[in-house]
């Protein structure tokens, strides 16, 4: 058995199995290109599973004050704690607050089976 990674393996990362997500719930991961590191988070919005960096548009830091808190009480949209700006789950855009109009980077997923990968920006991922 070899221990080198296939070109399609050192792309993506495995971040989780779906039933760590049920709907309401997110799930944090790190990427990495080998020079630099993201933070992102994976959601599970009304039985959709959806991934993004975990980077305000605002100005560019993390959305969640209380760690892996991202989606408003109600459940209907995503929060940044900073300064409130609301996003919609399904896109990442922003609907209300400082950055209207700007969006979330999505991060593409990708399911197999019970298990979640997320595509490695540039590369692959190094961990
Ligand atoms: S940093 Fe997110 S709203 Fe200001």
């Amino acid at each position: 058995m070899s221990l080198k990674r296939t070109k399609k393996e050192a792309k993506r990362k495995l971040v989780g199995e779906v039933s760590e997500l049920t709907p309401g719930m997110t799930k944090k991961f790190t990427l990495s290109n080998g020079k630099y590191s993201v933070e992102g988070m994976i959601l599970n919005y009304q039985g959709s599973l959806y991934a993004y960096v975990n980077r305000c548009p605002h100005i560019g830091i993390s959305l969640d004050w209380v760690d892996n808190q991202f989606f408003t009480i109600d459940g209907r949209y995503l929060m940044c704690a900073n300064h409130g700006a609301t996003f919609e789950p399904a896109t990442g855009a922003c609907i209300w607050g400082p950055c209207v109009g700007a969006a979330l980077q999505s991060v593409a997923l990708e399911l197999e089976g019970a298990k979640i990968f997320v595509q490695c920006p540039r590369g692959g991922d190094q961990d």
